[in-house]
């Protein structure tokens, strides 16, 4: 049994990080604090949640419904500043390309692997050109580079992302299920301008192949195939009225 101590902490190094990403500059400590949070994050594991391999094995599905569904989440904590959140995917399965729009984020595998394909968008090439976080997903094509595919254990460092770096990825589970840790800040909110947008390659053009990975990407609907059931989260509780 996990004690509540290393997910209170961890609730108050992000809850210090992102207060301070609201203010008018991001040189208010928040680069400062938001290393303390990575350094934070690669230390916990599974057993810090109170998961075990058995989580996975749940069913997840609500027939008739929805069936077959590749993922699924438990929220650990929300505020209006960031989430922490556990996110399952069931062997070789996927969580389709999508943005974080004005997000940072951090996620750290726990258990199993998984490989994460991150995106850079570079410049629009038609229709909207803002990158920030109205301009994602409502209209427009944009290029994007490829900036890494990686394949994350739970000895892995943490995988980060930022508002203009990053900021879209693609996540394919390995062989076994997956279950890794997601902190994001601020969290997804559509009545800001904070919705989630997926995206599909255009056509590749023969600078596709080059090595540099330019492509085209364009905004689409949820893929059909892909749902993200909520689970309840049953491990140690934050309690957001202890400060420190
Ligand atoms: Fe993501």
């Amino acid at each position: 049994m996990a004690s509540r101590g290393k997910i209170q902490v961890l609730y108050q190094q992000a809850r210090l990080t992102f207060s301070k990403k609201k203010g008018p500059s991001l040189e208010n400590g928040f680069s400062e604090e938001l290393g303390n949070l990575k350094t934070l994050v690669h230390s916990l594991t599974a057993t810090d949640f109170d998961i075990t391999p058995d989580v996975t094995k749940k069913r997840w599905d609500y027939k008739p419904y929805v069936t077959d569904s590749p993922a699924a989440c438990m929220e650990v904590y929300e505020c209006q500043d960031f989430i922490i959140g556990l996110f399952l995917i069931k062997p070789q399965k996927s969580i389709p390309l999508h943005n974080h729009p004005g997000m940072h984020g951090i996620m750290k595998i726990l258990l199993g692997s998984m490989t994460v394909t991150s995106y850079t968008r570079a410049a629009a090439v038609r229709g909207r050109s803002d990158g920030g976080s109205k301009g994602q997903g409502d209209g427009g094509s944009f290029s994007a580079s490829l900036v890494s595919k990686v394949t994350y254990t739970p000895q892995s460092e943490p995988c980060c992302l930022e508002p203009h770096s990053r900021n879209l990825h693609e996540i394919v589970a390995s062989d076994q299920s997956v279950v890794f840790l997601d902190i994001l800040g601020p969290p997804y909110n559509p009545k800001l301008g904070r919705d989630c947008a997926y995206y599909f390659r255009e056509e590749p053009s023969p600078r596709d192949h080059s090595e540099e990975e330019s492509i085209l990407l364009k905004p689409g609907p949820n893929p059909a195939w892909f749902t993200c059931i909520p689970l309840t989260y049953s491990g140690p509780k934050v309690n957001p009225s202890i400060n420190s």
